[in-house]
Protein backbone atom coordinates (compact mmCIF):
# COMPACT_ATOMS: atom_id res chain seq x y z
CA UNK A 1 0.00 0.00 0.00
CA UNK A 2 1.79 3.27 -0.68
CA UNK A 3 0.38 6.65 0.63
CA UNK A 4 0.01 9.68 -0.61
CA UNK A 5 3.18 10.74 0.50
CA UNK A 6 5.02 7.89 -1.10
CA UNK A 7 5.56 5.51 2.06
CA UNK A 8 5.16 1.97 1.19
CA UNK A 9 3.05 0.70 4.34
CA UNK A 10 3.73 -2.82 4.93
CA UNK A 11 3.87 -3.17 8.62
CA UNK A 12 0.58 -3.71 10.92
CA UNK A 13 1.24 -2.81 15.02
CA UNK A 14 -1.71 -4.39 16.93
CA UNK A 15 -2.68 -3.64 20.30
CA UNK A 16 -4.32 -6.85 21.93
CA UNK A 17 -4.94 -5.24 25.15
CA UNK A 18 -5.05 -2.35 26.97
CA UNK A 19 -4.45 -3.83 30.02
CA UNK A 20 -1.03 -4.46 31.61
CA UNK A 21 0.43 -5.95 34.76
CA UNK A 22 3.22 -3.32 35.12
CA UNK A 23 2.56 1.04 35.24
CA UNK A 24 5.29 2.44 33.90
CA UNK A 25 5.47 6.11 35.32
CA UNK A 26 5.66 7.58 31.65
CA UNK A 27 2.73 5.17 30.12
CA UNK A 28 0.47 4.09 32.64
CA UNK A 29 -1.99 6.02 35.45
CA UNK A 30 -1.18 4.23 38.97
CA UNK A 31 -5.22 3.27 38.76
CA UNK A 32 -3.97 1.49 35.05
CA UNK A 33 -6.13 2.28 31.94
CA UNK A 34 -10.14 2.74 32.54
CA UNK A 35 -12.04 -0.96 32.34
CA UNK A 36 -13.29 -1.60 28.94
CA UNK A 37 -16.00 -4.59 28.69
CA UNK A 38 -14.34 -7.51 26.91
CA UNK A 39 -17.54 -7.31 24.28
CA UNK A 40 -15.87 -3.98 23.04
CA UNK A 41 -12.04 -5.76 22.12
CA UNK A 42 -11.44 -7.57 19.04
CA UNK A 43 -11.98 -11.17 19.02
CA UNK A 44 -9.18 -13.59 17.52
CA UNK A 45 -11.18 -13.90 14.51
CA UNK A 46 -11.87 -10.42 13.77
CA UNK A 47 -8.39 -9.75 14.58
CA UNK A 48 -7.21 -12.70 11.84
CA UNK A 49 -10.14 -11.03 9.00
CA UNK A 50 -8.31 -7.53 9.60
CA UNK A 51 -5.25 -9.29 9.11
CA UNK A 52 -6.04 -11.25 6.15
CA UNK A 53 -7.74 -8.39 4.59
CA UNK A 54 -4.71 -6.16 5.11
CA UNK A 55 -2.33 -9.05 3.80
CA UNK A 56 -3.95 -8.83 0.73
CA UNK A 57 -3.41 -5.11 0.19
CA UNK A 58 0.41 -5.39 1.07
CA UNK A 59 0.94 -5.64 4.63
CA UNK A 60 3.89 -8.32 5.46
CA UNK A 61 5.12 -8.13 9.06
CA UNK A 62 3.15 -8.10 11.69
CA UNK A 63 4.04 -6.67 15.43
CA UNK A 64 1.53 -7.54 18.48
CA UNK A 65 1.82 -5.25 21.32
CA UNK A 66 -0.48 -4.00 24.10
CA UNK A 67 -0.89 -2.92 26.70
CA UNK A 68 0.99 -6.00 27.65
CA UNK A 69 0.15 -8.44 25.26
CA UNK A 70 0.61 -11.48 27.32
CA UNK A 71 -1.96 -10.77 29.66
CA UNK A 72 -4.23 -11.81 26.84
CA UNK A 73 -4.57 -15.56 26.92
CA UNK A 74 -3.84 -17.14 23.60
CA UNK A 75 -0.82 -14.93 22.02
CA UNK A 76 1.02 -18.48 20.85
CA UNK A 77 -1.81 -19.80 19.03
CA UNK A 78 -2.19 -16.05 17.60
CA UNK A 79 0.99 -16.22 16.19
CA UNK A 80 1.17 -19.54 14.62
CA UNK A 81 -2.23 -18.39 12.97
CA UNK A 82 -0.30 -15.11 11.39
CA UNK A 83 2.48 -16.98 10.93
CA UNK A 84 0.22 -19.50 8.38
CA UNK A 85 -1.81 -16.82 6.64
CA UNK A 86 -0.73 -15.95 3.16
CA UNK A 87 1.26 -12.73 2.56
CA UNK A 88 2.64 -12.31 6.06
CA UNK A 89 6.44 -12.57 5.95
CA UNK A 90 7.38 -11.86 9.62
CA UNK A 91 5.64 -11.91 13.22
CA UNK A 92 6.94 -10.14 16.19
CA UNK A 93 5.98 -9.37 20.11
CA UNK A 94 6.45 -6.44 21.70
CA UNK A 95 6.40 -7.17 25.78
CA UNK A 96 7.45 -6.39 29.24
CA UNK A 97 8.61 -10.06 29.86
CA UNK A 98 6.90 -10.70 32.98
CA UNK A 99 4.20 -13.57 31.73
CA UNK A 100 7.35 -14.88 29.00
CA UNK A 101 8.65 -17.60 30.82
CA UNK A 102 6.21 -19.83 31.01
CA UNK A 103 5.25 -19.36 27.35
CA UNK A 104 8.32 -18.97 24.95
CA UNK A 105 8.47 -22.47 24.44
CA UNK A 106 4.89 -22.27 22.70
CA UNK A 107 6.00 -18.74 20.96
CA UNK A 108 8.88 -20.34 19.55
CA UNK A 109 6.65 -23.39 18.41
CA UNK A 110 4.67 -20.96 17.11
CA UNK A 111 7.14 -19.62 14.84
CA UNK A 112 7.68 -16.26 16.33
CA UNK A 113 10.33 -13.97 14.64
CA UNK A 114 11.31 -11.70 17.49
CA UNK A 115 11.09 -10.28 20.61
CA UNK A 116 11.84 -7.10 21.83
CA UNK A 117 11.20 -7.07 25.74
CA UNK A 118 11.00 -3.57 27.58
CA UNK A 119 13.47 -3.60 30.12
CA UNK A 120 14.76 0.19 31.51
CA UNK A 121 17.03 -0.74 34.45
CA UNK A 122 18.65 -3.33 36.33
CA UNK A 123 18.54 -1.89 39.47
CA UNK A 124 15.59 -3.16 41.65
CA UNK A 125 14.66 0.24 43.58
CA UNK A 126 14.75 2.00 40.53
CA UNK A 127 12.84 -0.64 38.54
CA UNK A 128 9.87 -0.28 41.59
CA UNK A 129 9.54 3.49 41.35
CA UNK A 130 9.38 3.85 37.41
CA UNK A 131 7.30 0.32 37.15
CA UNK A 132 5.10 0.79 40.47
CA UNK A 133 5.61 -3.04 40.57
CA UNK A 134 7.95 -5.75 42.06
CA UNK A 135 8.65 -7.75 38.67
CA UNK A 136 12.18 -6.87 37.52
CA UNK A 137 12.65 -10.81 38.64
CA UNK A 138 10.70 -12.30 36.22
CA UNK A 139 11.43 -10.03 33.53
CA UNK A 140 14.76 -10.74 33.67
CA UNK A 141 13.80 -14.50 33.59
CA UNK A 142 11.42 -14.36 30.78
CA UNK A 143 14.87 -12.23 29.08
CA UNK A 144 17.38 -15.70 29.97
CA UNK A 145 14.53 -17.82 28.82
CA UNK A 146 14.18 -16.00 25.50
CA UNK A 147 18.09 -16.38 25.18
CA UNK A 148 17.24 -20.06 24.91
CA UNK A 149 16.24 -19.31 21.25
CA UNK A 150 18.47 -17.87 19.34
CA UNK A 151 16.48 -17.97 16.07
CA UNK A 152 14.27 -15.95 17.84
CA UNK A 153 15.82 -12.48 17.72
CA UNK A 154 16.25 -10.76 20.86
CA UNK A 155 15.93 -6.99 21.38
CA UNK A 156 15.46 -4.70 24.97
CA UNK A 157 13.80 -1.62 24.68
CA UNK A 158 14.98 1.11 27.20
CA UNK A 159 13.15 4.38 27.82
CA UNK A 160 15.57 6.78 29.63
CA UNK A 161 14.54 9.21 31.95
CA UNK A 162 17.46 11.50 33.46
CA UNK A 163 17.82 9.62 36.37
CA UNK A 164 21.10 8.68 37.96
CA UNK A 165 19.66 5.52 39.27
CA UNK A 166 18.54 4.03 35.94
CA UNK A 167 22.21 3.40 35.27
CA UNK A 168 21.93 3.56 31.14
CA UNK A 169 25.27 1.95 30.83
CA UNK A 170 24.66 -0.95 32.60
CA UNK A 171 22.39 -1.52 30.45
CA UNK A 172 23.69 -1.42 27.54
CA UNK A 173 26.24 -3.89 28.72
CA UNK A 174 23.36 -6.49 27.76
CA UNK A 175 24.71 -6.25 24.18
CA UNK A 176 28.19 -6.70 25.38
CA UNK A 177 27.60 -10.19 27.85
CA UNK A 178 24.11 -11.69 25.38
CA UNK A 179 22.77 -11.82 22.20
CA UNK A 180 20.89 -8.77 22.55
CA UNK A 181 20.38 -5.59 20.68
CA UNK A 182 19.87 -2.70 23.10
CA UNK A 183 17.87 0.27 21.97
CA UNK A 184 17.29 3.65 23.91
CA UNK A 185 14.00 4.96 23.03
CA UNK A 186 13.48 8.62 23.94
CA UNK A 187 10.73 9.81 25.56
CA UNK A 188 7.79 10.93 23.50
CA UNK A 189 5.19 13.28 24.84
CA UNK A 190 1.99 11.16 24.35
CA UNK A 191 0.12 10.50 27.19
CA UNK A 192 1.80 10.65 30.65
CA UNK A 193 5.07 10.89 28.57
CA UNK A 194 4.29 14.63 28.18
CA UNK A 195 5.00 15.07 32.06
CA UNK A 196 8.64 14.05 31.36
CA UNK A 197 11.18 15.31 29.68
CA UNK A 198 13.44 12.39 28.67
CA UNK A 199 17.06 12.27 27.38
CA UNK A 200 18.22 13.11 23.82
CA UNK A 201 20.16 10.81 21.76
CA UNK A 202 23.30 13.38 21.84
CA UNK A 203 22.89 13.42 25.11
CA UNK A 204 22.97 9.79 25.60
CA UNK A 205 25.86 9.14 23.20
CA UNK A 206 27.74 11.10 25.96
CA UNK A 207 26.83 9.04 28.67
CA UNK A 208 27.50 5.95 27.38
CA UNK A 209 30.61 6.80 25.59
CA UNK A 210 31.96 7.60 28.77
CA UNK A 211 31.74 3.56 29.74
CA UNK A 212 30.79 1.82 26.34
CA UNK A 213 33.89 1.07 23.72
CA UNK A 214 34.20 2.98 20.20
CA UNK A 215 31.04 3.42 18.84
CA UNK A 216 30.51 3.39 14.81
CA UNK A 217 27.38 3.66 12.72
CA UNK A 218 26.02 0.07 11.46
CA UNK A 219 25.10 -0.09 7.76
CA UNK A 220 24.28 -3.84 6.86
CA UNK A 221 20.88 -5.35 6.45
CA UNK A 222 18.03 -4.16 8.70
CA UNK A 223 17.60 -5.63 11.88
CA UNK A 224 13.74 -5.01 12.39
CA UNK A 225 11.47 -3.19 10.76
CA UNK A 226 10.96 0.13 12.75
CA UNK A 227 12.43 3.79 13.34
CA UNK A 228 15.73 2.31 15.25
CA UNK A 229 18.94 3.00 14.00
CA UNK A 230 21.51 1.31 15.45
CA UNK A 231 25.27 1.44 16.08
CA UNK A 232 28.24 -1.31 16.42
CA UNK A 233 30.39 -1.23 19.20
CA UNK A 234 33.91 -2.56 19.54
CA UNK A 235 33.57 -6.29 21.21
CA UNK A 236 29.90 -6.45 21.61
CA UNK A 237 27.92 -8.94 20.43
CA UNK A 238 24.77 -7.23 20.28
CA UNK A 239 24.12 -3.71 18.76
CA UNK A 240 22.97 -0.32 20.49
CA UNK A 241 20.35 1.38 19.21
CA UNK A 242 18.20 4.67 19.19
CA UNK A 243 14.80 5.36 18.76
CA UNK A 244 14.66 9.15 18.62
CA UNK A 245 11.16 10.58 17.62
CA UNK A 246 11.86 13.88 18.86
CA UNK A 247 15.39 14.81 18.07
CA UNK A 248 15.49 12.74 14.78
CA UNK A 249 11.98 12.92 13.44
CA UNK A 250 11.32 9.50 11.33
CA UNK A 251 8.28 10.33 9.78
CA UNK A 252 9.16 10.59 6.27
CA UNK A 253 9.84 6.51 6.43
CA UNK A 254 6.55 5.64 8.48
CA UNK A 255 5.73 2.48 6.65
CA UNK A 256 3.22 1.66 9.42
CA UNK A 257 -0.55 1.87 10.38
CA UNK A 258 -1.82 0.29 14.11
CA UNK A 259 -4.47 -1.28 14.72
CA UNK A 260 -5.94 -0.74 18.56
CA UNK A 261 -7.16 -3.33 20.55
CA UNK A 262 -11.02 -1.46 20.49
CA UNK A 263 -10.55 -2.11 16.76
CA UNK A 264 -9.88 1.11 15.42
CA UNK A 265 -7.36 1.43 12.61
CA UNK A 266 -5.22 4.24 13.26
CA UNK A 267 -3.02 5.71 10.39
CA UNK A 268 -0.59 8.01 12.91
CA UNK A 269 0.95 7.33 16.42
CA UNK A 270 0.20 10.73 17.19
CA UNK A 271 -3.02 11.27 15.72
CA UNK A 272 -6.38 10.44 16.17
CA UNK A 273 -7.07 9.76 12.26
CA UNK A 274 -8.20 6.45 11.18
CA UNK A 275 -11.43 4.47 10.74
CA UNK A 276 -13.18 2.12 13.46
CA UNK A 277 -13.17 -0.52 11.95
CA UNK A 278 -15.03 -2.91 14.63
CA UNK A 279 -18.04 -1.08 13.78
CA UNK A 280 -17.64 -1.88 10.25
CA UNK A 281 -17.06 -5.78 10.82
CA UNK A 282 -20.10 -5.64 13.34
CA UNK A 283 -22.26 -4.51 10.92
CA UNK A 284 -22.05 -6.80 8.49
CA UNK A 285 -19.16 -5.05 6.15
CA UNK A 286 -17.59 -7.11 3.50
CA UNK A 287 -13.83 -7.81 2.88
CA UNK A 288 -13.95 -5.11 -0.24
CA UNK A 289 -15.94 -2.73 2.02
CA UNK A 290 -13.09 -3.14 4.66
CA UNK A 291 -10.82 -2.82 2.21
CA UNK A 292 -11.70 0.71 0.93
CA UNK A 293 -12.24 1.97 4.38
CA UNK A 294 -8.54 0.95 5.09
CA UNK A 295 -7.31 2.61 1.57
CA UNK A 296 -9.60 5.54 2.44
CA UNK A 297 -8.08 5.97 6.01
CA UNK A 298 -4.79 5.59 4.66
CA UNK A 299 -5.76 8.49 1.87
CA UNK A 300 -5.49 10.61 5.04
CA UNK A 301 -2.46 9.29 7.00
CA UNK A 302 -0.81 12.63 8.81
CA UNK A 303 2.78 13.58 6.77
CA UNK A 304 4.19 13.14 10.47
CA UNK A 305 3.66 14.33 14.06
CA UNK A 306 4.57 17.80 15.25
CA UNK A 307 6.12 16.50 18.95
CA UNK A 308 8.96 19.03 19.86
CA UNK A 309 8.69 22.41 20.97
CA UNK A 310 8.53 23.49 24.55
CA UNK A 311 7.40 20.68 27.53
CA UNK A 312 4.22 23.28 28.17
CA UNK A 313 3.51 23.65 24.25
CA UNK A 314 3.68 19.45 24.27
CA UNK A 315 1.55 19.27 27.38
CA UNK A 316 -1.32 21.32 25.35
CA UNK A 317 -1.29 19.24 22.40
CA UNK A 318 -4.73 18.92 21.81
CA UNK A 319 -3.88 15.25 19.18
CA UNK A 320 -4.04 12.11 21.07
CA UNK A 321 -5.77 11.77 24.28
CA UNK A 322 -5.55 7.99 24.31
CA UNK A 323 -2.25 6.68 26.68
CA UNK A 324 0.54 4.40 25.60
CA UNK A 325 -0.39 1.50 26.30
CA UNK A 326 -3.88 1.71 24.63
CA UNK A 327 -2.28 2.88 21.11
CA UNK A 328 0.47 0.28 21.83
CA UNK A 329 3.54 1.98 21.37
P1 LIG B 1 11.39 -3.75 15.30
O1 LIG B 1 12.56 -2.84 15.09
O2 LIG B 1 10.97 -4.46 14.08
O3 LIG B 1 11.60 -4.68 16.40
O4 LIG B 1 10.12 -2.84 15.67
P2 LIG B 1 9.82 -1.55 16.50
O5 LIG B 1 11.05 -0.85 16.93
O6 LIG B 1 8.83 -0.80 15.68
O7 LIG B 1 9.06 -2.12 17.76
P3 LIG B 1 8.74 -1.74 19.25
O8 LIG B 1 7.34 -2.24 19.47
O9 LIG B 1 9.77 -2.30 20.14
O10 LIG B 1 8.72 -0.18 19.32
C1 LIG B 1 9.80 0.54 19.82
C2 LIG B 1 9.46 1.98 19.99
O11 LIG B 1 9.34 2.61 18.73
C3 LIG B 1 8.15 2.22 20.74
O12 LIG B 1 8.33 3.20 21.73
C4 LIG B 1 7.25 2.71 19.67
O13 LIG B 1 6.29 3.59 20.19
C5 LIG B 1 8.21 3.43 18.75
N1 LIG B 1 7.63 3.54 17.42
C6 LIG B 1 7.29 2.52 16.60
N2 LIG B 1 6.71 3.02 15.50
C7 LIG B 1 6.68 4.37 15.64
C8 LIG B 1 6.18 5.45 14.84
O14 LIG B 1 5.60 5.28 13.79
N3 LIG B 1 6.34 6.71 15.29
C9 LIG B 1 6.94 6.96 16.46
N4 LIG B 1 7.07 8.23 16.81
N5 LIG B 1 7.41 5.98 17.26
C10 LIG B 1 7.28 4.70 16.86
N1 LIG C 1 7.71 7.47 24.86
C1 LIG C 1 8.56 6.54 24.34
N2 LIG C 1 8.41 5.22 24.51
C2 LIG C 1 7.38 4.80 25.25
N3 LIG C 1 6.98 3.55 25.59
C3 LIG C 1 5.86 3.67 26.33
N4 LIG C 1 5.52 4.97 26.50
C4 LIG C 1 6.46 5.70 25.84
C5 LIG C 1 6.66 7.10 25.62
N5 LIG C 1 5.85 8.03 26.09
C6 LIG C 1 7.71 2.36 25.18
C7 LIG C 1 7.69 1.20 26.18
C8 LIG C 1 7.90 -0.01 25.28
C9 LIG C 1 7.59 0.48 23.88
C10 LIG C 1 6.61 -0.33 23.13
O1 LIG C 1 7.11 1.81 24.03
O2 LIG C 1 8.68 1.30 27.15
O3 LIG C 1 9.24 -0.46 25.30
FE1 LIG D 1 2.91 -1.73 30.63
FE2 LIG D 1 4.63 -1.28 28.62
FE3 LIG D 1 3.14 0.70 29.55
FE4 LIG D 1 5.05 -0.29 31.10
S1 LIG D 1 5.34 0.76 29.10
S2 LIG D 1 2.92 0.17 31.76
S3 LIG D 1 5.05 -2.40 30.53
S4 LIG D 1 2.37 -1.11 28.51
Amino acid sequence: MIDRCGRNIDYLRISVTDRCNLRCIYCMPEEGVQHVSRSLILQEEEILRICRVMAELGIRKIKLTGGEPLVRSGMPQLVEKLKNMTGIEKVTLTTNGVLLKEQMKDFARAGLDGLNISLDTLDEACSRRITRRDELNRTLEGISEALKYPEISLKINCVPLGIPEQDLCRVAFLARDYKVHVRFIEMMPIGMGKEFHGVSEEELLGILGEKLPQFSPYVGEPLGNGPCHYYDVDGFSGKIGFISAVSHKFCGECNRIRLTSQGFLKTCLQYAAGRDLRAMIRSGGSDEELKAVILEALAEKPDGHAFGGSLEKQKEDKTEKLCMAQIGG
